[in-house]
């Protein structure tokens, strides 16, 4: 694989393989261990033009427990703040011995050009509204480890999926691996496709093992309106009514109190913590990919 720029291009055989790689390193990370050195000395840059807490940090842990050198740009500090162009800045940090290139951009699409440009191995870790593929692998393996299977499990994706980046590769990734999904929103926030839909979550709750909730893009000039938390939050006494194993799922950052009450998020339905913590073995996973390790 010499890039991972979104789920569809990766195929169901692609998935599988990073999936059950990113299982064995969660196994060996609870078994203790601590660095499988399989990119010994190799250089990630990681390349964040957007902000980011659990990508970016999961990223640079994943590169260092393969052993590799994390070089980190910081956009702010950066001579894109003197005119720098994005390809000049791809190139330059690729020239100085960037060798596998983590990139997040607010435009859909760049992590791509930064491939063609620069030639090296590229993850895309969010680009604009349209992928985020690492995430929906986290995503896959949180749920693989608390169901065992994908396989007919039916996730409700609610909230802003029209802007969301991580909706586009978990509808896909969950497809692939066969679950159900039905998209839940106002109108204006769901995208056209031919996915089941809902605008009334009360009508979905009790059907589905899985209610993903996602964050209303405000940077992407979204508003929610007035009537949305109480239409849409998942709050206590939606959350008592949901199938007794059924769970609570949200890639972060959460907005508590808009689209998830504060003891949702912290009840035990919730499987935030773990979608962060399946990040790390995730994208030590991809980084192998990428960087052409065999395993
Ligand atoms: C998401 C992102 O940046 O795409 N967060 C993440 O990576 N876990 C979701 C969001 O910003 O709402």
């Amino acid at each position: 694989m010499k890039a991972l720029l979104d789920v569809g291009s990766i195929g169901a055989a692609g998935l599988r393989g990073l999936l059950d790689r990113a299982r064995d390193h969660a196994d060996a990370l609870r078994a203790g261990e601590r660095v499988v050195p399989s990119l010994d000395g190799r250089v990630v840059g990681l390349l964040f033009f957007e902000p980011s807490t659990r990508t970016r940090v999961s990223f640079d842990l994943a590169a260092k427990r393969l052993g590799a050198t994390v070089l980190v740009l910081d956009p702010d500090r950066s001579s894109i703040n003197k005119g720098e162009s994005l390809r000049d800045t791809v190139l330059t940090v690729s020239s100085i011995g960037a060798e596998i290139l983590v990139v997040r951009h607010s435009e859909a699409r760049s992590p791509a050009l930064v491939h063609t440009w620069t030639g090296r191995p590229v993850i895309n870790a969010g680009d604009g509204t349209n992928q985020h593929p690492t995430q929906a692998l986290a995503d896959c393996l949180t749920l693989e480890e608390r169901f065992g299977s994908i396989q007919g499990l039916c996730v409700a994706i609610v909230g802003d999926i029209v802007h969301s980046r991580v909706a586009g590769s978990l509808v896909d990734a969950l497809r692939t691996l066969g679950a159900e999904v039905i998209l839940v929103g106002p109108d204006a926030m769901l995208p056209e496709n031919d996915l089941p839909r809902s605008g009334d979550l009360d009508e979905v709750l009790a059907e589905v093992d899985v209610v993903y909730l996602l964050r209303i893009q405000r940077e992407r000039g979204v508003e929610a309106s007035d009537d949305y938390q109480s239409r849409f939050q998942l709050d206590f006494d939606r959350s008592a009514r949901m199938k007794p194993e059924a769970v609570v799922m949200h890639p972060g950052p959460i907005n508590r109190g808009v689209e998830i009450s504060v003891d949702v998020a912290d009840g035990p339905r919730s499987l935030i913590l773990d979608q962060v913590a399946c990040g790390v073995p995730v994208r030590m996973a991809a980084l192998e990919a990428v960087g052409g390790i065999d395993w």
